[in-house]
């Protein structure tokens, strides 16, 4: 049977018959809103290579988080850019860090927002990589204790959720077993467990100033040319404990996504990173692109592919669109 029998138009003639059959709705629970936390009171500095994101200081995040809570967000991922850097990294793991002060603080103002931190040193060391340093090397199993210390300080100060993204073989574990030590066997971990080497984060990068001083990630983040090892990395995250996995970036892996979703039964998240947001922002401003209607059609995308949740600087931009 074909036409002139099949005629799919049918179902696509209304706007009413075609909410009807829709198959992928997205929906605001769905979204993830990173916030970039700066020490300071009172502070909220535009990030000139991510339009309409800012620099906040712990107050400033408590502030629009309450704001994007009450329009239906329901969590956000904080990142966080201290006063010094160290070979080490030790700031990630300062309890008084502006990622610790926000939790608090967005906790106090919006306790039912969900708050995630992202758990790395590579935004608190002064050579910009994911862990410290041997020679010119990342020390893979030196890093670990110190992710441990920094996801445990971060859920201290009441994270609702940790967020390991340094790619070092191991993390998951070692976090999920110090959480467990310290009383906080009820911390999900988000791992974010194929992360790619990719181009696309630069101007995450130049946000929190954490470009490698030398060389670049590719002995820890993935092979974009990788979609296999994207399931093996994931299967070790999720053997070692982790509750959701993530792929990242978003919209140019949307073949990982489904892959992941296909084997994997914990939840998906994909992260449409910082390139992905810039380059929509970029065309729109240029007159080039529709932004909001292209911004809807990718997270309609990422989610169709398979993602349960999706990480985008547009959440807070969305939720006020389809909430
Ligand atoms: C930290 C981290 C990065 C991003 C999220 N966590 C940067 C990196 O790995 O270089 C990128 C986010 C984005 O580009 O939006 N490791």
């Amino acid at each position: 049977m074909a036409y002139p029998t099949d005629r799919p138009r049918r179902l696509r003639r209304t706007p009413a018959l075609r909410r009807m059959v829709r198959e992928t709705r997205l929906l605001p629970e769905d979204l993830i809103w990173p916030l970039f936390t700066v020490p300071g009171r009172g502070v909220k500095e535009p990030i000139p290579s991510l339009p309409g994101q800012y620099h906040l200081s712990p107050d400033m995040a408590a502030k629009e988080a309450k704001e994007a809570h009450a329009a239906g967000l329901p969590a956000v991922i904080l990142f966080g850019l201290p006063e010094a850097k160290d070979a080490a990294g030790s700031g990630a793991w300062d309890n008084e860090g502006p990622v610790q002060q926000a939790s608090r603080a967005v906790k106090e103002a919006a306790p039912e927002m969900i708050v995630i931190c992202d758990t790395c040193l590579c935004e608190y060391t002064d050579h910009g990589h994911c862990g410290p340093l041997k020679g010119q090397e990342v020390d893979n199993d030196a890093a670990l204790p110190l992710l441990a210390r920094t996801a445990v300080s971060q859920a201290k100060a009441g994270a609702d959720m940790v967020a390991p993204s340094d790619m070092m073989d191991g993390r998951v574990g070692a976090i999920r077993r110090a959480l467990d030590e310290a009383g906080l066997e009820h911390i999900p971990i988000m791992a974010y467990a194929a992360k790619y080497a990719s181009a696309f984060y630069g101007p995450f990068r130049e946000a929190v100033d954490s470009a490698p001083a030398f060389g670049d990630r590719k002995s820890y983040q993935m092979d974009p040319a990788n979609a296999r090892e994207a399931l093996y990395e994931t299967a070790l995250d999720v053997e070692e404990g982790a509750d959701i996995v993530m792929v990242k970036p978003a919209l140019p892996y949307l073949d990982v996504i489904r892959a992941v979703r296909e084997r994997f039964d914990k939840p998906v998240a994909a992260y449409s990173v910082s390139g992905e947001f810039a380059m929509i922002k970029a065309a729109g401003a240029a007159g080039l692109i529709d932004e909001q209607a292209v911004m809807l059609e990718s997270l309609t995308a990422i989610k169709r592919a398979g993602a349960d949740l999706i990480l985008t600087y547009f959440a807070a931009e969305a939720v006020r669109l389809i909430g």
